[in-house]
């Protein structure tokens, strides 16, 4: 299947991504990581207002959108199915999506304001494998060590809470629109994820299945 994955800042898309690669088989395109790989890539010659990825996330601002087209663009022409991950985040992109893809399914991760402030300020992340933790809500076996392939847990550096605010801001005033023009085509699958991972996963799964 060809999936899209929407949802705020922190609502669980990549937690989700994960499962859905590895019970369907897909490629997980997600620009936030294709990103976070090339943070202090030279983009000075395309035109920004800042020479690198780095500058526009650790402010928690959208990186242009010719830099995450061509990354986009890219991953899909290798990927059969794949669930895409972080982008489109402006009608801008979602317009160039429609260009380059069709979808079986778009699905939306719904998530509380206060929750996703929680979330995000509380993640900590293997800083070998990228497995998520959370320090309440999900932590490791052994403080600061992951359990999966024993890499040092670190904070992303946009998880501060200053910065988080910026993405919620740029969620709202960005990508909001992204989500009603999906709903306005009557595209848009809605799953609550204010709820356990593995609660959240059963809905994810069979609303895969039923599109399918
Ligand atoms: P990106 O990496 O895409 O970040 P994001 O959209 O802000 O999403 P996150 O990865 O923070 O959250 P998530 O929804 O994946 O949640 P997760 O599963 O990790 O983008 C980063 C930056 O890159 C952007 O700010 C921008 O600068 C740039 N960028 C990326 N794409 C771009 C684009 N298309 N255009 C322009 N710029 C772009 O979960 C979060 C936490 O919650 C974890 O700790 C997890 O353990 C926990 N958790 C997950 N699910 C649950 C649950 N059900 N219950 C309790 N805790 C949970
Ligand atoms: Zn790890």
């Amino acid at each position: 299947p060809r999936i899209l994955i929407l949802g705020a800042p922190g609502a669980g898309k990549g937690t989700q991504s994960a499962k859905i690669t590895e019970e369907f088989d897909v490629d997980h395109i997600t620009t936030g990581d294709a990103l976070r790989g090339n943070k202090d890539m030279d983009i000075s010659d395309m035109d920004t207002e800042y020479d690198t990825p780095r500058e526009y996330m650790d402010r928690g601002e959208l990186v242009p959108d010719a830099v995450v087209n061509a990354i986009v663009e890219e991953a899909l022409s290798q990927a059969d199915g794949f669930v895409l991950d972080g982008y489109p985040r402006n009608l801008e992109q979602a317009e160039e999506l429609e260009g380059m893809t069709d979808l079986d399914l778009a699905l939306m991760l719904d998530v509380g304001e206060e929750e996703l402030v929680d979330r995000l300020t509380g993640r900590r992340v293997c800083s070998e494998c990228g497995t998520n933790y959370h320090v309440e809500y999900d932590q490791p076996e052994e403080e600061g060590v992951c359990d999966e392939c024993g890499g040092e847990l670190i904070q992303r550096d946009d998880d501060t809470e200053e910065t988080v605010r910026e993405r919620l801001e740029v969620y709202h005033e960005n990508t909001e629109p992204v989500i009603e023009h999906y709903e306005e085509q009557g595209d848009l699958e809605r799953v609550d994820g204010e709820r356990a991972p593995d609660e959240v996963w059963e809905d994810v799964k069979a609303t895969i299945e039923d599109a399918a």
